[in-house]
């Protein structure tokens, strides 16, 4: 039997060099268990990215084949430890600063300003950024809330930022960024917004505290139900996250949604996600932007 405990946080020195093959069987096996824990759907092209993101935490056990890893999983994981791992290396975390930035220029020159014009506003504005990776999308928030509206402060804005893998959150909370990663941040932001790491940490970005304040990120599997908000959300940015999921589970997560929105609400996707069949919920106000309908 695949035990965790005699090979855990050791690499295999005969596995190593392996090249690990998957079979049919193991390759559905692993994909409908990936599906029923994440909602990711897996086709039968991306088997090879499943088995090449597996393959090193067969090697870190020092298991020779997926049926063991499967068994693993499924029979040897009464903690969890194995099935957050997989999942933090199943996951897709590609991200970046002011990405599909429309969407930021929709909030800083409609949203934000309709928002600070309302007399009945509720405080504090709540946005939600869904599947929000090594917090890019978060902290491009704040910062277009900043821009638009200088003098709001933790009081007045609540950015919740979630996401199912626990790695890419801890990466976001600390949010340090490499230059590389920096770059599509305008300059005047990084100055305002950004400290320049020195000595071992020149080349490097930190989030100064003014922002960092507006955000809080939290692990959230979107399946899980039900979500324990408190309270509504002004706008939700949930882009290249439902691309991975199937059609049945994208509908339940839009109506969720939905209730999870407060009046008037905005719903954002990605470039290449779209909405179906839900025209008696939300309206399109614009490229991959969704308002609630008639919400009392
Ligand atoms: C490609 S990234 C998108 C990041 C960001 N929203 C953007 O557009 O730049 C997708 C993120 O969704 C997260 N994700 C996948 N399945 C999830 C689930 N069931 N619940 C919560 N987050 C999930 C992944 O961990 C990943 O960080």
């Amino acid at each position: 039997m695949a035990t965790r405990h005699h090979a855990a946080g050791s690499t295999h020195p005969m596995l190593t060099d392996t090249r690990l093959t998957i079979t049919d069987h193991e390759f559905r096996q692993l994909r409908d268990f990936i599906h029923a824990h994440t909602g990711i759907a897996l086709s039968e092209h991306k088997r090879a990215l499943v088995c090449s993101r597996l393959a090193k935490r067969l090697r870190h056990y020092g298991l020779p084949r997926y049926a063991d890893y499967y068994q693993l999983l499924t029979q040897d994981d009464a903690d969890g430890q194995e099935l957050v791992a997989m999942i933090n290396a199943i996951t897709t975390n590609k991200t970046d600063f002011f990405r599909e930035p429309h969407h930021f220029r929709f909030l800083s020159e409609e949203v934000f300003p309709a928002y600070r014009r309302n007399p009945n506003r509720e405080r504090p504005l709540r946005l939600w950024s869904a599947g929000s990776s090594t917090g890019e999308e978060a902290y491009s928030l704040a910062m277009t809330v900043l821009e638009t509206m200088p003098s709001f402060n933790d009081q007045d804005v609540h950015i919740v930022a979630t996401d199912i893998d626990t790695d890419v959150l801890a990466r976001a909370e600390a949010g340090v960024y490499t230059a590389e990663q920096a770059k599509r941040i305008p300059a005047e932001l990084l100055r305002r917004y950004f400290l320049k790491g020195r000595g071992e940490f020149a080349g490097e970005v930190k989030v100064k505290p003014l922002l960092k304040a507006l955000v809080h990120f939290e692990h959230l599997n979107l399946l899980d139900d039900p979500w324990n908000f408190y309270g509504l959300f002004d706008v939700i940015l949930c882009r290249n996250v439902i691309i991975y999921f199937d059609k049945p589970t994208q509908l339940k997560l839009f109506q969720r949604m939905g209730a999870t929105l407060k009046k008037d609400g905005y719903l954002m996707l990605g470039h290449s996600e779209a909405m179906h069949g839900l025209n008696d919920l939300f309206k399109p106000v614009g490229h991959s932007i969704y308002q609630l309908r008639g919400k009392t």
